[in-house]
Order: C-alpha cells, then structure tokens, then sequence
C-alpha cells in the first residue's frame, strides 16, 4: 500500500463490480484519499492503511454462490464505518445474520426510492421527494441483520438503503457513484464527511508539493532518466522529476521516425528551451524506418517498434553514465488493473511502453503519477504550469503513425499520412471538438481507388478519418461530427494532400472494433 502522505483516507474493497473505478472517481472528487483493494486483502494490511471508512463495492455474484467474493469477517470488528453498495450491502447483510434473497424481478436501470430517515447518509435530499437512483441487481436484502433500520424502499427493494447507526455500518441497494444516480455524490459525501469525518484534503496543488517534496527526499543526490513521448503522462512526470531534482534528471526523447509533424520540435521547444531540461533528442527515424521496411502485420509492427524502442532508449541511457533511477508515468488504472479482483484482461494488441526497461536495465522505478487518475494528472500538469494544450492533448499510441498506416510504412506515406493528420486536428479545433473527443485522427489504407481531377482519371490513396467518444478507452463510440465539419475535412484533405482521391468516416463502435485500425 502506497500513500501514508495522506491523513484521511478512504479504502474500497473490490467485490468485481464494474463501477468500482467509478467509487474512486467520485471520491477523489471530493477531495479525499482512496484506493482500491481486493476483497481479501489481509487485515493488518487494512491496519496499516488507517482508513477513515470502508466502503465494500458491488459485484456480479450473489453471497451465496460458490465462489463468491467473502472478505476476511474480522473487518466488521475493526471500528470504522462501512458502506456497503449493491453486493457490498448484501455481504453486510449475510455477515451479521440478516437475510438475502432473489428479488422476484431483476432490477436494472432507473429506479426511484422513497427517503424514510434523511439524518445522515441521505441528509440533504429531501425526505418527501422520491430520488432517482441506478440499481442493478438480482438479489436483495430480505431481512435487515439485527440493529438495522432502513433508511429508504423502493417497488421493488422494500429495502433500498439500511442503517446500523451504533455501528456506523451503512448500506444501499442502488449505485451511488454512477452518472444515473443524480444525487449519488451528494449521498458518498454525506458518507465521507457526515459519517467517517474526513476532511477534504486531496487537492492537485498539495499533491503536487508532496511529491515534489518526498521526491527529493527518495533520490538524494542520485540521477534519474525519464523518458518523453510529448503525451500529458511523461511530460507531467518529467516537470515533478525536474522540479525535485533539477539537472540530476536527464530526459530522452526517441524521435522514432512515427511522430505526427511538429511533435519533436515541440518537445525541444517547451523541455529544452522553457525548462531548460537536461534533454537528449536521438533522431532514430532513419533506423525504425529500416526496420520497418517490407513489414505489413501490425503486430510485428508492434513488436519491432517496442523492442527498437528499448534498444535505443538504452543505449542513450549507457552513453550518460551513472544513473540509479528509471521514472514511468504509469497511472492508477494500470495499477489497479494488475491487482483487480478479475485479474488483467486479455491482450487484445501488445502495448508499446517502456515497461520492460528497467528489468533490461537494473534501474529502480520512480513512479510519481501511480496514484493518480487521468484528470487529475491533467491537474497536476496546470498546476505545475504546462501549456493547455500539452494537458489537454489526445491520447497518441506508443508506435504511433505505424499503427495508423495499413500495410508498409514508408516515409512517403509517412508524409501523405501527416498531411492528411494536421487537417483532421486543425477543423476538430476549429470546430471546438478537440477537448470535447477522446481522439480524432486519420489513417491511411492501403488500396487505391478511382477519382477525377479536372479531366483527368486519377488513381490514388484513400484516407479514413477516425473520430471517437469515450470515458476510458475500453469502449468508444464514433462520434457523431457535423456534416459540414466532415465535408471541410474531406475537401481539404483532397484538395491539398498529394495522392490522395478519397475520404471515408469510420462509423464503427469499439467493441467490436478497435479505435486504432491496427
Ligand atoms: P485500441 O486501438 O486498443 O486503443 O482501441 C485504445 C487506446 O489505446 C491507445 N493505444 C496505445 N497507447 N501504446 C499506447 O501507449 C500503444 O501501443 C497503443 N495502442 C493503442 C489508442 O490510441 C487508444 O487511445
């Protein structure tokens, strides 16, 4: 467990829900500390953590299934109050004698409860307006556990929310942290300041000074490598590196030949010039290039462009001599991904990152952003002052332009590809749409198809414009851009990008498609 910084805290242990990120989400919000556990994690661990309060998650199972996720009972006994949400409330229900059952319907989608008792978990709310809430379960409580009241009913929950208040023991059939759930912060809130005493601590600016601070303190007089791809990640990883640690950090960025155009002169620009960084740029274009040539799938693609990746970053870092450090902008997601309940889901393409360097390397990890969520990342990059358009910027893939060229990547197409890119980003600017989707790009097919120009028969490059809406990258829909925006897109594309005949908007929705094309 990490962040002993942090006085009030909130611990959520996973049952397999879903929306267990979201808990975190909306906590964090709130200005307070939490972090995510599985269901069994050990007791003394829980010990050391010192939360404030505990909240249980939902999960898809029910507690009387085989399998189903039991923690360790000895967490009822620790003296901290507990919110049990959906499963986490039937665990509850079923650890101190009450009784579950299946409700005769399953209940998924709005549902509205009535408020009984509004003095502290629903203070606030209005105890004679019915409340909209999320359910999304198949069993529910039957009999409260001895101690309990209930707190609000619903058709078909006669008990949607229940109370244990000697105890400090809460529970809810619906979701509260979910978009559905209107006054879903308001009720988590109440939890954290009503009921556990927090004090809303977790700011972006305090993060900031305390990693700068406990940075400094880790490292010493030691020297530490960050490597920089321009995206928000490592560029916020390197200014909290620079801001501890000064001239002792040493910045490499890969010019791997993939970049969108003007990528590299940025990253001089802003690391080298404004932040007068120890910044070492290494032109591999040529050598990616070579390695590429003749290489059509994309996973081969992909594995080439990693391994090239750490071959270089290597011999980059050998050349600067002593180094004990190795600083990754990995994020919480990442984190809690490896130690979820589910366990990692499946491959579906290799990421390119620097995760295998610092075994390849003997490096230790300094990983100043692991605790942080992607908005708060974006956060901590205003507070440290970084332009708005490096914080806000889109996510961009590790083997970059090679994934979004179907077939051989070759440095014309390269060109065609990066021409045809800057329009795309330049109209979802000027349409206001940058901030507004996840990621709008272009790719380059490999077919050619007829067209005329003037007189003339023409026989060229088709691009297909990718643009998508999404939360998280796990599903993403494509984004339903005006007409006119498209048709400025199209025209320009074709009007000025050499080669190419043709314009196609991508309509597909990931699942089942990827939002990358390779
Ligand atoms: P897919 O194509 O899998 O992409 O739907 C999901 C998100 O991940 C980005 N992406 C990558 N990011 N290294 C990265 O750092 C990679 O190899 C990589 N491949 C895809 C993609 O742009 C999208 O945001």
């Amino acid at each position: 467990m990490t962040s002993s910084l942090y006085k009030h805290k909130i611990l959520i242990l996973d049952f397999g829900s879903q929306y267990t990120q979201l808990i975190a989400r909306r906590i964090r919000e709130a200005h307070v500390y939490c972090e995510i556990h599985p269901y069994n994690i050990p007791i003394n661990e829980i010990k050391k953590f010192a939360p404030k309060g505990i909240i249980f998650s939902g999960g898809p199972l029910s507690v009387y299934e085989k399998g189903a996720p039991l923690p360790d009972p000895k967490v009822l006994e620790l003296g901290i109050p507990i919110l049990g949400i959906c499963y986490g409330m039937q665990y509850l229900t079923y650890a101190l004698g009450g009784e579950v059952g299946r409700a005769q319907e399953r209940e998924y989608g709005h549902a509205v409860i009535e408020i009984l008792d509004d003095k502290d978990l629903f203070h606030g709310l209005g105890k004679d307006d019915g409340q909209i809430v999320w359910m999304s379960h198949g069993d529910r409580i039957e009999k409260m556990p001895p101690g309990f009241v209930v707190l609000a009913q619903s058709r078909n929950s006669p008990i949607a929310a229940m109370a244990d208040r000697t105890r400090k023991f809460y529970g809810v059939q619906f979701h509260p942290e979910v978009a559905h759930t209107p006054q879903g912060p308001r009720i988590l809130s109440n939890f954290l300041f009503e009921i556990c005493g927090c004090e809303p601590s977790w700011t972006m600016s305090s993060f900031a000074r305390r990693t700068i601070r406990s940075l400094r303190e880790q490292i010493g007089k030691d020297r530490v490598i960050c490597g920089i791809s321009g995206g928000v990640d490592s560029s916020v990883t390197a200014v909290l590196l620079h801001k501890a640690v000064g001239k002792q950090l040493s910045c490499i960025f890969v010019d791997n030949g993939l970049l969108r155009r003007g990528e590299t002169e940025e990253v001089m620009e802003l690391f080298g010039k404004r932040y007068h960084m120890d910044l070492h740029v290494v032109d591999a274009s040529q050598h990616f290039l070579r390695r590429l040539k003749g290489v059509t799938d994309p996973e081969q693609k992909r594995k080439i462009i990693g391994r090239e990746f750490i071959r270089v970053f290597e011999k980059k870092a050998k050349e600067l001599g002593k180094v004990t450090y190795l600083a990754q902008g990995t994020l919480y997601p990442d984190v809690i991904e490896s130690v979820s309940f589910k366990g990692p889901s499946a491959t579906i393409k290799s990421h390119h990152n620097v995760g295998g360097l610092p075994s390849v390397m003997k490096l230790k990890l300094i990983e100043p952003l692991r605790e942080l969520f992607k908005d708060e990342v974006r956060q901590v990059g205003r507070e440290l002052g970084l332009p708005n358009d490096l914080v806000m910027r889109q996510p961009f893939p590790g083997p970059g332009l090679a994934v979004r060229i179907l077939g051989e990547v070759t440095h014309e197409r390269l060109e065609i590809l990066r021409a045809a890119d800057v329009i795309v980003l330049d109209e979802i600017r000027g349409a206001g749409l940058y901030e507004k989707v996840w990621q709008a790009f272009a790719v380059l097919l490999p077919v050619r198809t007829v067209g005329v120009m003037g007189d003339e028969r023409t026989y060229e490059h088709v691009i297909a414009v990718r643009i998508v809406d999404s939360l998280d990258a796990m599903t993403a829909d494509w984004t339903r851009v005006p007409y006119d925006v498209l048709a400025r897109i199209s025209n320009r594309i074709i009007n000025s990008v050499q080669g190419v005949n043709r314009v196609v908007y991508d309509i597909s929705s990931k699942p089942p498609s990827t939002i990358e094309w390779e």
